[in-house]
């Protein structure tokens, strides 16, 4: 029994419709182990922009510093913000935490669900045997090197954007990904880069080697991130553990979301070193966005902020057992034939997000461990 504060960041779009079913869950959790959990709600992207003028307030980070993890829907997508002259953007709010909380590792797991097999746009027998962890650096590379602007030249105008990582940064990742492969079954890295070109990937592979050396039980290997990106939909089982920088990851992991069926289905942890009473401080979130096309319908899968709604319980709140209870809960709803549209197959119950949330939630009460 315990009492743990969260901090709940819904954001736009289909971001507080899936967040909704997350909390619905929660609240589920909380009754059947016995726990107290304090939400608090607070505005993000353009619902934040609107009402209090930037894409989070001082206040509201300050709510995340003080809570043990922070919960976050999506944020963007709103047409207002999205052209190449607004001068704010929704997706600020992003980095700013990101970057402020000190999250620069961002834990992707992509586990096929056995009954989403056929989901996929991927022959099963491909997809037999994936069960990978995309690490992703989070607060460093082209996201946030500087100069990053427009700018006037003689001939007109020019761009530019810097892709800077120091030794530092490269090595905590790095370090990261392989204490997380000692943890799982195939004991694999893979570090992904485009060191053929780039200089900040071949230090990156430098750096990547020293670390390695320090982990002979584990087996390390470099892909370039083209031929990763192929490798990945050719043979997803032999992935266990993949490291990457900042936007190779963000890219491969919507990717890498199609071998999970959807990417309504991919959760995420962001994690940095700071410790709270109960565990590692971080953000979770689903890697979808806020899904504009689908928006308002009730159409969203809630099943990747359910699953990062675990990961919380999981990385930051130590409850690895009703962490356990929610996947287990996701588990058995996708096994009795329950699924959102973007799911839809043969032989299967089209549910909505409401409806979804609800089946997921009363699975967790009546699941006993
Ligand atoms: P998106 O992830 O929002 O949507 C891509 C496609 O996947 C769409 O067809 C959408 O309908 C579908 N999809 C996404 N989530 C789904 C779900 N839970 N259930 C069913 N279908 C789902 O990406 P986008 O359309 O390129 O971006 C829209 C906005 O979201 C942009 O402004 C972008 O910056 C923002 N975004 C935010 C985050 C975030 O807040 N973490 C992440 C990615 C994109
Ligand atoms: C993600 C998103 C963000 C990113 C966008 C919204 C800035 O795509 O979390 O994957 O690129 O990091
Ligand atoms: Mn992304």
């Amino acid at each position: 029994m315990g009492t743990y504060k969260i901090a709940v960041l819904p954001g736009d779009g289909i971001g507080p419709e899936v967040t909704t079913q997350a909390l619905r869950v929660l609240e589920r959790v909380g009754a059947r182990f016995g726990h107290t959990f304090q939400t608090t709600q607070a505005l993000v992207g353009a619902a934040a922009i609107e009402a209090e003028g930037d894409a989070i307030s001082d206040a509201t980070m300050a709510l995340c510093q003080e809570s043990d993890a922070i919960l976050f829907g999506a944020v963007g997508g709103v047409s207002r913000y999205e052209g190449p002259n607004s001068k704010v953007q929704p997706e600020r709010a992003l980095f700013r935490l990101r970057k402020e909380l000190e999250l620069f590792a961002n834990l992707r797991p992509v586990r096929p669900f056995k009954a989403l097999l056929n989901a996929s746009t991927l022959k099963p027998s491909i997809l037999e045997g994936t069960d990978l962890l995309v690490v992703r650096e989070l607060t460093g590379g082209i996201y946030f090197g500087k100069p990053s602007e427009i700018r006037q030249t003689p001939h007109g105008l020019e761009a530019i954007d810097t892709l800077l990582y120091s030794e530092g940064e490269i090595e905590r990742i790095v370090r990261t990904a392989f204490e997380l492969a000692r943890g799982r079954t195939k004991k694999k890295v893979t570090s992904v880069d485009k060191a053929n070109v780039l200089s900040s990937s071949r230090l990156w592979r430098r750096v990547a080697e020293r670390v390695a050396a320090d982990y002979p039980d584990i087996t390390f290997e470099h892909l370039l991130v083209d031929a990763c990106a192929m490798h990945l939909i050719r043979r997803p089982a032999s992935f266990d553990v993949i490291v990457t920088e900042n936007m190779f990851g963000d890219i491969l992991t919507d990717e890498a979301s199609m071998l999970a069926g959807s990417m309504g289905m991919l959760p995420s942890a962001s994690l940095g070193t700071r410790q709270t009473a109960h565990g590692t401080f971080g953000l979770y979130e689903p890697i979808h966005g806020s899904a504009p096309d689908i928006a308002g319908q009730n159409k969203a899968n809630p099943i990747a902020s359910i699953l990062s709604l675990a990961m919380l319980l999981r990385h930051s709140l130590s409850l690895e057992a009703e962490a356990q209870a929610v996947e287990r809960a996701v588990e058995q709803v996708i096994d009795a034939g329950y699924r959102t549209e973007d799911l839809q197959e043969a032989g299967t119950t089209i549910v909505g997000t409401e409806e979804m949330g609800r089946l997921i939630a009363e699975a967790v009460t009546a699941t006993s461990s």
